[in-house]
C-alpha cells in the first residue's frame, strides 16, 4: 500500500505515518516546514509542501492519501485558517485525483449552539458556527464530499495522547497556580478520542470498502464526564492541578467583548455542555475497533 499522509509533522499525522510504516506500507510524509525527524515518521520520506499555496507539480503515485494538514487553532486568523483548510484542502484533492482521500475532518462541525448528544454523522454540517476553524472544517468536508471520486471523512473529538499539540498544551498554558478555570460543571459527557486508535482508523478508511457517502465518528468507546477526563490528562502530564469550574452564563459576557481570548464562546461551547459521538457507523462499516478512553500514569 503506497500513502500520502499531510501534516505529517503535526500530532494526529505523526502518529498516521507511524502506524502506516509500522504496517509495512510506503509512506510519502508532507508537511509544511522545511526539514522533518524522520524517527517522528516512522523512517517515511519527507517532503515540504504549503498546501495553501498551490497543487503539487509533481504528486507521488499513491493508492491513498491521509490528509490532516490544518490550521488547527480555535483563535486562528480567519484568512489563514480558511487558507489552509479549505484552499489547502482543494489543492490536495487537485494534486491526488485518481486516489482514496481520507479527510481528517473534526467533531468541531457538529452545532456548538446547542450539545452533541451521541451525535450521529447526519447532525453536521450546520449553517452557524462560533469561529473560523469549524467553519472551514465543515466547508472542507462539503468540498471533498462533493470533488472527491473516492473519500472517507473521519471527524475525531478531543485527540489525546503522546505527541498531544493542541489539547494537552492548551490546558498546561492556562493553569494558574494549581487552578485550571473551566467553563460549566465539569459534569457533562465529553468523547475523548486516543490519538493511536484515530491512526488506526485512519488505516481502516485508507483501504475499506464502504459505500458512498463515507463519514464517520471517531472516538474512544464511550464518553467520560469531563471533570474526569481533565484530572486525567492534567495528571498524564505530572501536573498536580484542579480544575476550577465557573458557569457559562459568567463567561460568555467576557467572551463576547473578547473574542480571541482564551475563554471564547467556542471553547465555552465544547467544556460546558455535552460532547458526545456516536461511533456505531465507523464500528459496522470500517471495522473500527474503539478502546476505552486511558491516560498514562506518568
Ligand atoms: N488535535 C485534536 O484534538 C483534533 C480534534 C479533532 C480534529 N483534529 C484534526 O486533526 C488534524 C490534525 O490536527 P493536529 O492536532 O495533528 O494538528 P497539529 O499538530 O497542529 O498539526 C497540523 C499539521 O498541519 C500542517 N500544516 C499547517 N498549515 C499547513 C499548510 N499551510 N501547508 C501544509 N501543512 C500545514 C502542520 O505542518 P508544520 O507543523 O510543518 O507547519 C502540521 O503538520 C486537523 O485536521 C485537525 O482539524 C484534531
Amino acid at each position: 500500500m503506497r500513502l500520502a499522509v499531510t501534516g505529517a509533522t503535526g500530532f494526529v499525522g505523526g502518529a498516521v505515518c507511524r502506524a502506516a510504516a509500522a504496517a509495512g506500507w510506503q509512506v510519502t510524509a508532507f508537511g509544511r516546514r522545511a526539514a522533518a525527524d524522520a524517527g517522528r515518521l516512522g523512517g517515511a520520506a519527507y517532503r515540504s509542501w504549503d498546501i495553501g499555496a498551490a497543487k503539487l507539480a509533481d504528486p507521488p503515485g499513491v493508492d491513498a492519501v491521509v490528509h490532516c494538514a490544518a490550521s488547527a487553532t480555535d483563535t486562528g486568523v480567519a484568512p489563514e485558517v480558511w487558507r489552509t483548510n479549505l484552499l489547502g484542502t482543494h489543492h490536495v484533492l487537485a494534486s491526488f485525483p485518481d486516489c482514496r482521500i481520507v479527510h481528517v475532518s473534526s467533531a468541531s462541525v457538529y452545532d456548538p449552539f446547542r450539545p452533541t448528544v451521541r451525535a450521529r454523522e447526519h447532525e453536521a454540517p450546520v449553517d452557524r458556527y462560533l469561529n473560523a476553524y469549524a467553519a472551514a472544517k465543515a466547508a472542507a468536508e462539503q468540498l471533498v464530499l462533493a470533488v472527491a471520486r473516492d473519500a472517507v471523512v473521519l471527524r475525531p473529538h478531543a485527540v489525546y495522547g503522546a505527541g498531544d499539540t493542541t489539547l494537552l498544551p492548551r490546558l498546561l498554558e492556562n493553569v494558574r497556580g494549581n487552578r485550571l478555570l473551566v467553563p460549566g460543571n465539569g459534569k457533562v459527557l465529553v468523547s475523548m478520542t486516543n490519538v493511536d486508535t484515530l491512526a488506526r482508523a485512519c488505516l481502516l478508511a485508507a483501504t475499506a470498502e464502504t459505500a458512498w457517502p463515507s463519514v464517520f465518528n471517531i472516538a474512544d468507546s464511550a464518553p467520560v464526564p469531563i471533570d474526569w477526563a481533565l484530572r486525567g490528562l492534567l495528571a498524564s502530564a505530572g501536573a498536580r492541578v484542579r480544575p476550577a469550574y465557573v458557569p457559562a452564563r459568567v463567561l460568555t459576557p467576557f467572551a463576547r467583548v473578547f473574542p480571541r481570548g482564551r475563554l471564547n464562546r467556542y471553547v465555552i461551547s465544547q467544556f460546558a455542555v455535552e460532547r458526545s459521538l456516536d461511533i456505531t457507523a465507523a464500528i459496522d462499516r470500517l471495522g473500527y475497533e474503539p478502546s476505552p478512553t486511558v491516560f498514562p500514569v506518568p
